[in-house]
């Protein structure tokens, strides 16, 4: 079975993502971390992440792999752990340039559908363009939403765990920006699918919001 959740920065979809898969047993795949894997390789090899041909020659080469670990997904590129360096900001700056190459977008969507299509019984994929591309017949698809200023304050809320005070309009407009380009993507935009059971995490906690995931699937499946 194969649960396509897509959506907007922040929107909270990664966590529902993750709890929804340990509820149903199934694999949780977070593809963001895929394309910020490269950009981090990218950064590494010293390659600008906006010369496209050097990033889709690199991502040819490149080895990319997920691992569930205890304190969340691991993402190893050439066998190397890059999952802390792929958190910071510079790479959340260079990816966007990673997810617009049309190349790597090739390269990434094949490897996660071989992933999707290994996981036994099934997996929950979180990203941008799973429902469209990746698994356009996935058995359940999501769109998964909030208004820009509730995820521009969660994500405040977030850094200033971590002991970093950001501007809150800052963070929106950054938010808007990224929502642009994840909807203006010439290949894998995020689109909001018919077919796909949309979701505004506005007024809803984490739990409400797998919970709401879970019961659709199961009425799906039964
Ligand atoms: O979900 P995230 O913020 O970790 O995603 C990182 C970047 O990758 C972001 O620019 C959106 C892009 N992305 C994408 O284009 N397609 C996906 N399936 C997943 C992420």
């Amino acid at each position: 079975m194969i649960i396509a959740i897509d959506g907007t920065v922040s929107s909270g979809k990664s966590t529902a993502a993750k709890n929804v898969a340990r509820e149903l047993g199934l694999l949780y795949i977070n593809t963001g971390l895929m394309y910020r894997a490269v950009a981090a390789y990218c950064l590494n090899s010293g390659v600008d992440t906006a010369d496209k041909e050097k990033v889709a020659s690199l991502a040819k080469e490149l080895t990319i792999d997920l691992v569930n670990k205890e304190d969340g997904q691991h993402v190893l590129a050439n066998g190397e752990d890059l999952t802390a360096q792929c958190k910071g900001p510079a790479v959340a700056k260079a990816v966007s340039d990673v997810a617009d190459n049309v190349e790597v977008r090739k390269r990434l969507v094949a490897e996660q559908r071989r992933l999707g299509l290994a996981a036994k019984p099934g997996a929950v994929m979180e990203g941008r363009d799973i429902g469209s591309v990746v698994f356009p017949d996935a058995d359940i698809k999501f769109f998964i939403t909030a208004p820009p200023e509730v995820r521009a304050h969660r994500r405040c809320l977030e850094f200033r765990e971590n002991g970093k005070d950001v501007p809150e309009e800052e963070v929106l407009r950054s938010i808007l920006e990224r929502d642009k380009r994840d909807r203006e993507r010439p290949m894998g935009a995020l689109i909001q699918l018919p077919e796909a059971i949309p979701l505004d995490t506005g007024d809803l906690t984490r739990e409400e919001v797998t919970q709401k995931i879970v019961e659709h699937v199961n009425a799906a499946r039964s």
